[in-house]
């Protein structure tokens, strides 16, 4: 692992994780939204004069076709603009990554994803890892305060930092280790130099690599910015590349809120089982 010097360039971000919860007593809209899809997707199986046919095909969303079942709350709290991007992003990992898992943040920043996926991959095995990426040697070192102020050592040494371009990710990743998510966070450094920004061209390369390397039930998971220059076109070719996905073996999601123009977008890629 590298070791960075530390660094008083660090911002804190204001914390939503106490948005409220949309569980009871109401009846979550977006669980009646899915169930609704059910529905729709079982009417497009068959109905036959009203009443449903015995045979046919029938899509139900158990947890293998439908991988974020239990996201539901924070999702509806995005929507609802009560939850910030990257913590509904944070709760779809929760899902998916499990203690001693590998994993990847394609863009450390200011380390606030770094720490999320190690507290997630830590646990006794001590198998876990995080490996972080950045281009720019202020957002490691930022990373590495961070990591140095709120977590124990053990668990830091869980963390490889690599000054790299995330298209390059497959140099450093070990060829034994599947790789259960992979998290890109876009845009630029906060309070750090505007004009070091993710790119369409890279962030399509690095994403070429990271479905090549990704695990079966692994997933890649994208927050992009559009409210500045060049990020609705990075996120065109985010979406045509995960379109271009075949439906055999990958879920591709993407969630934004239609009246919030340069609002965020969340982007998930599942590769399925
Ligand atoms: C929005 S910030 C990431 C925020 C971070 N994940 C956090 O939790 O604080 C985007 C980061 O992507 C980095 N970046 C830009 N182009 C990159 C590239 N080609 N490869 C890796 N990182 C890149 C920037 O230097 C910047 O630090």
């Amino acid at each position: 692992m590298e070791t960075l010097p530390p660094t008083l360039n660090l911002l804190f971000r204001p914390s939503l994780e106490s948005a409220p919860s949309f569980r009871s007593p109401r009846v979550s809209l977006l669980r009646r939204f899915f169930i609704g899809c059910r529905f729709v997707a079982s009417a497009a199986g068959g109905f036959c004069a009203g009443k449903r046919r015995e045979e046919g095909p029938s899509l139900e969303f158990s947890p293998s076709v439908f991988p974020i079942s239990g996201a539901e709350d924070s999702l509806l709290s995005f929507i609802n603009g009560k939850m910030k991007a990257t913590d509904v992003a944070h709760s779809i990992w929760k899902i998916v990554i499990r203690g001693g898992d590998t994993v990847v943040d394609a863009t450390c920043g200011n380390g606030y994803d770094t720490i999320a996926l190690l507290k997630l991959v830590a646990d006794d095995s001590r198998k876990g890892c995080v490996h972080g990426l950045d281009i720019q040697s202020s957002a490691l070192e930022n990373t590495s305060y961070l990591l140095r102020e709120s977590v124990a050592e053990k668990q830091r040494e869980l963390v490889k930092l690599h000054l790299l371009c995330h298209s390059r990710m497959e140099d450093i990743l070990p060829k034994d280790a599947p790789v259960r998510l992979i998290a890109f966070n876009l845009g630029y450094l906060p309070a750090g130099d505007k004009a070091i920004i993710t790119k369409p061209h890279s962030t399509l390369f690095a994403l070429q690599a990271a479905s090549r390397i990704i695990a079966s039930g692994g997933l890649i998971s994208i927050v992009i910015y559009i409210g500045h220059p060049g990020g609705r076109e990075e996120l065109e070719a985010i979406l045509s590349f995960a379109s271009s996905l075949p439906v055999e073996g990958w879920n591709c999601f993407k969630f934004e809120t239609a009246n919030r123009p340069t609002g965020p977008v969340l982007v998930f890629i599942f590769k399925k089982q």
